[in-house]
């Protein structure tokens, strides 16, 4: 059965979400529900729309629990979210090995790599995700795909430093990403800056590439001036997805 809220909870009742917003919160009950055990002390939490209901069911767990622990951000929507929260915030370079990390995902394959970066937040996301013991993916339906490129149709987001960044464009295009492009802020007023302070280029492959995307992430690593590619090979434990029926995929 689905997890149910907290009954405990002192705040007002919430009306009950619905669509989208209520699969990420059955993802993401979920996952906390089975992996966040209370011998957790070191959490990251990731990034995106799904997070928040991460957090929201950590603290279902209760202050006693919490007190003990420290929650790592990957970035500086989830360091709000950390401290909103009332929670201890931590930094990795006191806390270098974390015992779960939970995040979000752009898309999912069926062996659980992942293109991750809709926020430009996929450097320090992968790190905490590295760092961890276990970690896990929370998402809605949408994200759930056989093969990367499915239905995230932007590309690979990929970090990179902002003098490099018109040289890595024409080596993304002979890598026959043809429609690489340096991801703009809304109304286009300048590209996007990442919490490190780089740029972000979103680079499409065919289908036949994203079979392999080791192979793609390999590839582009080498390049001058990547600091990190959105895909996330062989890193998933899990991957959670809320569908539309109120059910749920476990992968
Ligand atoms: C940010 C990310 C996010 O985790 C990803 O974009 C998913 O976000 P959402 O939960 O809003 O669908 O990788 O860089």
């Amino acid at each position: 059965a689905p997890p149910q809220p907290p009954s405990s909870s002192s705040k007002p009742m919430r009306a009950a979400l619905t669509g989208i917003d209520a699969a990420k919160q059955l993802a993401a009950w979920t996952a906390v529900d089975e992996h966040v055990l209370p011998e957790h002390k070191l959490i990251g939490i990731g990034s995106g729309s799904t997070v928040p209901f991460v957090v929201e069911r950590i603290l279902a767990q209760g202050k006693e629990l919490n007190k003990d622990r420290v929650f790592l951000p990957t970035g500086f929507q989830s360091k709000e979210l950390i401290v909103n929260a009332g929670l201890t915030l931590g930094d990795v370079d006191q806390y270098p090995n974390l015992d779960v990390t939970i995040d979000g995902a752009d898309e999912v394959d069926r062996r659980l790599n992942c293109i991750k970066g809709g926020g430009a937040c996929q450097l320090r996301e992968k790190v905490l995700a590295e760092a961890a013991e276990t970690f896990i993916i929370v998402a809605d339906f949408r994200k759930n795909s056989e093969t990367l490129g499915t239905t995230w149709k932007q590309g690979v987001p990929i970090e990179v430093t902002p003098f490099a960044y018109a040289r890595l464009l024409q080596n993304l295009h002979r890598m026959g990403s043809k429609a690489a492009a340096l991801r703009m802020a809304k109304a286009k007023a300048g590209p996007v800056v990442t919490d490190n302070g780089n740029f972000v280029i979103d680079a499409p492959f065919s289908s036949s590439r994203y079979e392999e995307p080791e192979q793609i992430l390999r590839e582009i690593k080498m390049l001058t001036g990547v600091v990190e590619v959105g895909l996330f090979c062989n890193m998933a434990k899990a991957a959670y997805f809320g569908n539309e029926d109120g059910s749920i995929t476990i992968k």
